[in-house]
């Protein structure tokens, strides 16, 4: 067992999970089990909206609606609960953040190779703007190379872009490094966190981004449909939101509006209010059990994972980085990725596929068309690895 956890609070955790009963789950990566005070949280919240009314529930619910941007803030680090948006996932968050700074023709983003394609595709929408997209190569660990980064500065760059946890593998990007230099370079820092918040700690501060987009369906294990932006104050009056509505703004004269100060400027009136309330229950758990315990457990259960699946006949293990979390992402020599994943189904274990065109610069750098992704989380167990090992073994052999 990895650091503090023992054998019973997996077991309570896992008794806790309703979908640990029905299978073996390593698509933490893509949407992880939700924990039962999670899904208690929105679905009484639903069925509160069918009793006394959506907007009566929601008056009623307001304490608790509020207490989840105070919860994100704790789990991001120094973050102020005014400084949060909650948004419908994370690539409207980045999104949010992305089209509210003013770029134009001439202006550099920096970008890494192992960037997900709805944020690469959004670069590239701007670059339709005369943006230029400068996309800085990996060391010779796959991660993105900082010393290169910090060359590649100059007046022209408006932002530092980067995924900090991929969608197609282990790698941990430096976000640290990558902030320091942004820091320096007085560049705004756009964190892509969606894969990694709540499977590490996060500090924003000392991370030195001045915003970060997540999700509450993956690592964090909250429900679907919602995510979350953090933008510093330093910077929010500066971002103005691409969209406006009257939440965001308000209609102070006919012919005018004021943006609000805060992090709701990012938002929309209207919204799942069960699934915020489930984010914010998923976040509290999280915080609850620790994460730098989450982390230390999810990193010995992936590296337990590698080694096991390393051992196999044709099977290659494809994680890149000098740091890695909880994605495993692997190939099996002559047998396709869907049919490993339907093998896996038949036997009740949850992988994916990481096709190229998720990480397109990436994936075509290492010539895969494809990889097998299997991503553990802190209550998986190490009878699971070997599941997943054994049902392997038998495809190969
Ligand atoms: C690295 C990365 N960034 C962004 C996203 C998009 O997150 P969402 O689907 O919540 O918008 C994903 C989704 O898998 C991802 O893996």
């Amino acid at each position: 067992m990895s650091g503090d956890w023992s054998a019973d609070e997996i077991a309570r955790l896992r008794a806790e999970t309703p979908g640990c009963e029905r299978v073996v789950h390593f698509n933490n990566a893509g949407a992880s089990l939700p924990a039962a005070p999670v899904v208690e949280a929105c679905v009484s919240h639903l069925r509160r909206e069918a009793e006394i009314g959506g907007y009566e529930a929601q008056e009623e619910a307001q304490p608790r609606i509020d207490a989840v941007y105070a919860s994100l803030a704790r789990l991001i680090g120094g973050a102020g609960p005014d400084e949060i948006a909650l948004l419908e996932n994370a690539t409207r968050a980045f999104d949010m953040a992305v089209y509210g700074l003013p770029l134009g023709p001439g202006d550099v983003i920096l970008t890494s190779t192992a960037e997900y394609h709805s944020m690469f595709v959004t670069y590239l929408h701007l670059a339709r703007r005369g943006v230029v997209v400068d996309v800085v190569p990996p060391d010779a660990t796959g991660q993105i190379d900082v010393g290169a980064l910090r060359k590649r500065i100059d007046g022209r760059v408006r932002l530092i872009a980067l995924a900090h946890v991929p969608t197609n593998g282990g790698l941990v990007q430096p976000a640290e490094e990558v902030g320091r230099i942004a820091r320096e370079a007085g560049a705004f820092f756009l964190l892509d966190a969606t894969q990694s918040v709540g499977q590490m700690p996060l500090d924003v501060r000392r991370l030195g981004c001045h915003a970060l987009a997540g999700t509450s369906r993956k690592y964090l294990r909250g429900p679907r449909g919602v995510g979350f932006l953090w933008v510093t104050r330093e910077w929010m009056s500066r971002l103005e939101p691409p969209l406006m509505e009257g939440h965001a703004a308000e209609w102070v004269e006919p012919d005018r509006y004021v943006i609000r100060p805060d992090g709701k400027r990012f938002e929309v009136w209207e919204a799942n209010y069960a699934a915020r309330l489930g984010l914010g229950a998923a976040v509290e758990y999280a915080l609850a059990l620790g994460l730098p315990r989450i982390w230390a457990r999810v990193r010995m259960l992936a590296e337990a994972l590698r080694a096991r699946l390393a051992a196999l006949p044709g099977v290659t293990v494809r994680d890149l980085g000098d740091v890695r979390g909880g994605i495993v992402s692997f190939t099996v020599r002559n047998v396709e990725a869907a049919r490993v994943k339907a093998a896996m189904r038949a036997a009740s274990i949850n992988v994916t596929i990481s096709p190229a065109r998720g990480t397109l610069l990436d994936m075509r750098a290492r010539g895969l068309r494809e990889v097998v992704r299997a991503s553990v989380h802190y209550y998986n167990t190490e009878a699971e690895l070997d599941r997943l090992t054994h049902a392997i073994a038998r495809l190969t052999s």
